[in-house]
């Protein structure tokens, strides 16, 4: 049994150098700072995983507050994988997810094999009747 107890959810977005590197070094696609600056604080919630007085993850959901919300930047650093602590992420947010209108449109583009993690918390592929779409500006 893996031994988590250093490990402590936080209830809010990580600190824009954390962000930043937590982007980075768990290999997703990483924004300006700029664009960091302006976004993390219109997140509408959002978790930071703990090891001591270090971020090693965290987890966002961003939308206009009642309608429409989207699950992003779930991410743990690769030392930390393969722990079970991305679940923790992701029952963090389905507790907040939980207090969100009923009607609400909860979706998210899952980087495969992370799909696997999002179905085991309600997720479903929308695929073939609707399909994710992205339009990327420019290549970061
Ligand atoms: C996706 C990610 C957050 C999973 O973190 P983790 O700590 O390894 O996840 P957990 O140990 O909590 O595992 C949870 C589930 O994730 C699934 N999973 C997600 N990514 C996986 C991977 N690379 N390999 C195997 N299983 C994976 C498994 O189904 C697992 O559940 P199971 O053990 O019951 O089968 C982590 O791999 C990561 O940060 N990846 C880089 C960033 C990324 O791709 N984020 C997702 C963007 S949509």
């Amino acid at each position: 049994m893996t031994d988590n107890s250093a490990y402590r959810i936080e209830p809010h977005v990580p600190p824009i150098d954390d962000y930043m590197r937590l982007r980075l070094e768990s290999g997703l696609t990483p924004f300006s700072r700029e664009a960091a600056e302006k976004g993390l604080p219109n997140s509408i919630f959002g978790v930071s995983l703990m090891h001591g007085n270090e971020t090693v993850g965290m987890g966002r959901i961003i939308g206009d507050g009642g309608c429409f919300f989207q699950v992003t930047d779930i991410a743990i650093l690769p030392a930390h994988q393969g722990r079970g602590l991305a679940k923790w992420i992701m029952a963090a947010l389905s507790d907040f997810i939980a207090t969100l209108p009923k009607t609400a449109y909860v979706s998210l583009i899952a980087d495969v094999p992370a799909n696997r993690l999002y179905s085991q918390f309600g997720f479903n592929e929308t695929a073939p009747r609707s399909v994710g779409m992205a339009r990327v500006l420019k290549p970061h």
